[in-house]
């Protein structure tokens, strides 16, 4: 999914040089040029000619060097040349401009360097704690090279397509109050009220909700998001949506808004356009693939078997609902894998799981696996029949409630069968209708899904008080190969509704008042039905680039532990700093 680095332009010619080392070709030989770039290589050839590699973004070119000059790794030149033909035998057919070299060249020494501590083409194999702790170096190599340059077209295309549709560019606060995305925040010790904080936004959620009420119509941003939360590989501390809002509209008008969005920014990054993008409720999700992230590259779905075990004699299979999952060619699965599958099963509150690996005795299809002798002949065919499991498959089987059936079975779907996110086709699909609470708390208490302005489908108000966890939304995420990038909803705007839902969250009206008192003040005065979403850039332009983590695509990521190894953040400040700041330094444990 991903294209060449090379974005020369015919824009690149400066002062100091006219045209890009990686855009020679045949087509200039003759022609005078002068570069600039870092030494990549240098070969001697005899006493007094060497060879030199001069790289800048777009890629190499070989110039041929005349007389002694100390010239080393990564210094940083100026080169006066004439393109020429290789002699024969010496062409390059790896390189773009392989053909070619720079011959009579004159140099300038730019700037000297120390020998790097790795290797700055993408063939060496660095350890990324050192390429983090380089960073400026590591940008030098064409991987991160390609990425960024890759996110840049990505952000244009995206404010192109958000321009084109009406959308306003408004900057939000940094500074700012909690936010209610549910991650842990950042907060800002205030150095002219001292005791007092700001909190760094998780999203612009609040403030574009704000803007809607102040007549935007249409907001759009792409903006920077905290939150202090355990990072993973589509996961940092810092990262960017594309953030957007609308007043006046359905949930069909913003999923075509930024489905336009992703589709723009899909042929900006990889050239090819996706085309329309599936759709399927939550449950249709959790029912068919076990999440509501399903990566539809992936072969295989959950098969319902209550029907076949509804008066069965096996004991295991005693339960609401009985689902299966075939596992192509799974039968050499050894007895210790299918004992840890069993062990995860159990943690995620199965009774267990239950395991068959499909045979063939005498032209016979039949089962191996000890729940096998408790299988009458029409459940044994029934089972076969259902799944078509063929020879050398092995069959999962959770008997339990739908939720736990559904989640175990997709978790394996996901861990077994899965492949790099970037790899094959990019499979979209947009879920919608997401149950608007998640569960109940210790105390019974529905707890919000999303955030608490999330609206409710008008058919399932009757819901809140005979069964609030039925209630589905206005919700709907966008994912794309197993990754969720995106997600939004319709907000509530009418205060007899968001009474309801605070109510039924235990949110009372001085806690309401307390967390989001400005917001609903701002409701007070006229508030326009509106909805919205917000998609991850990271996440989106790694999976162009077909990289596994978010780091590859951004230019100074955190690691695993959120530290930065190239300046040493997060870092203890000066007493006198803390001071100001009405802060006294927790005595810590060298
Ligand atoms: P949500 O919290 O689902 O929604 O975030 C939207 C998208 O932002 C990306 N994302 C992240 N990317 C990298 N690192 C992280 N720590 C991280 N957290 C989130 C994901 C995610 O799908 N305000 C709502 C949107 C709305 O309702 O309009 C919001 O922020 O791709």
């Amino acid at each position: 999914m991903s294209q060449s680095p090379n974005d020369a332009s015919g824009r690149e010619a400066t002062s100091l040089r006219d045209i890009l080392c990686g855009s020679l070709s045949a087509a200039d030989i003759g022609r005078k040029v002068e570069l600039c770039g870092w030494v990549a290589r240098r070969r001697e050839h005899g006493e007094h000619l060497a060879f030199v590699d001069l790289r800048d973004y777009s890629g190499i070119v070989q110039c041929v060097i005349d007389g002694a000059h100390d010239v080393r790794s990564e210094y940083v030149l100026r080169v006066s040349g004439t393109v020429r033909a290789r002699p024969e035998g010496t062409i390059n057919d790896r390189l773009s401009t392989g053909a070619i070299e720079v011959g009579d060249c004159e140099i300038e020494v730019l700037a000297s360097a120390e020998p790097p501590p790795f290797g700055l083409d993408d063939r060496t194999e660095v350890d990324e704690q050192i390429r983090l702790r380089n960073r400026f170096l590591d940008l030098r190599r064409p991987r991160l090279q390609k990425n960024l340059r890759v996110r840049a077209r990505v952000n244009r295309a995206i404010r192109s397509a958000m321009d084109d549709q009406g959308f306003v560019e408004v900057e939000t606060p940094i500074l700012w109050a909690p936010t209610p995305e549910g991650a842990r925040e950042f907060a800002v010790p205030s150095r002219l009220h001292h005791g007092s904080f700001y909190v760094l936004p998780q999203s612009p959620q609040l403030a574009k909700q704000l803007l809607m009420v102040g007549g935007i119509d249409r907001y759009y941003q792409i903006a920077r998001c905290m939150r202090d939360e355990d990072l993973r590989a589509d996961r940092q501390f810092e990262f960017t949506q594309l953030d957007l809002e609308a007043s006046f509209v359905t949930q069909d008008d913003i999923v075509g808004f930024a489905t336009r969005a992703v589709q723009d920014a899909a042929e900006a990054a990889t050239g090819e356009r996706p085309g329309q993008m599936a759709t399927m409720t939550w449950r249709e999700s959790m029912d068919r693939f076990g999440t509501d992230k399903p990566d539809l590259r992936l072969d295989g779905e959950l098969i319902d078997l209550s029907a076949t075990f509804g008066n069965s004699e096996v004991k295991a299979f005693a339960a609401p609902i009985v689902k299966a999952l075939v596992i192509p060619g799974g039968a050499t699965t050894t007895r210790s894998q299918l004992d840890t599958w069993t062990d995860r099963a159990k943690s995620m509150g199965a009774g267990g799981l239950a395991w068959f690996r499909v045979t063939r005795e005498e032209g016979v299809l039949g089962f191996d696996s000890p729940l096998d002798r408790f299988l009458s002949d029409q459940e044994r065919s029934a089972m076969l029949e259902i799944t078509s499991a063929s020879e050398g498959d092995l069959v999962l089987c959770v008997a339990d409630e739908w939720r736990v059936a559904v989640d175990v079975l997709g978790t394996l779907r996901s861990q077994i069968l899965s492949l790099p996110v970037g790899d094959g086709p990019a499979c979209y699909v947009w879920i919608t209708e997401f149950p608007l609470f998640d569960g109940l708390d210790a105390e019974g208490k529905p707890q919000a899904a999303h955030h608490p302005f999330t609206m409710p489908l008008e058919e399932d108000l009757d819901l809140f008080e005979t069964d609030p966890l039925a209630v589905r939304s206005q919700a709907y995420d966008l994912v794309l190969n197993g990754w969720e990038l995106g997600s939004g909803s319709v907000r509530i705007h009418r205060a007899d509704i968001q009474r309801k839902v605070f109510r039924a969250l235990g949110v009372t009206d001085q806690e309401a008042e307390e967390r989001f008192g400005f917001l609903l003040n701002a409701f007070r005065y006229g508030a326009p039905p509106h909805a919205g979403f917000a998609f991850g850039i990271d996440r989106l332009v790694a999976i162009f680039c077909g990289e596994e983590n978010i780091r590859e695509v951004i230019a100074f990521p955190k690691t695993q532990s959120g530290t930065d190894l190239m300046t040493g953040a997060p870092a203890r400040i000066a007493p006198s700093a803390l001071n100001d700041l009405g802060l006294r330094p927790f005595p810590v444990e060298s």
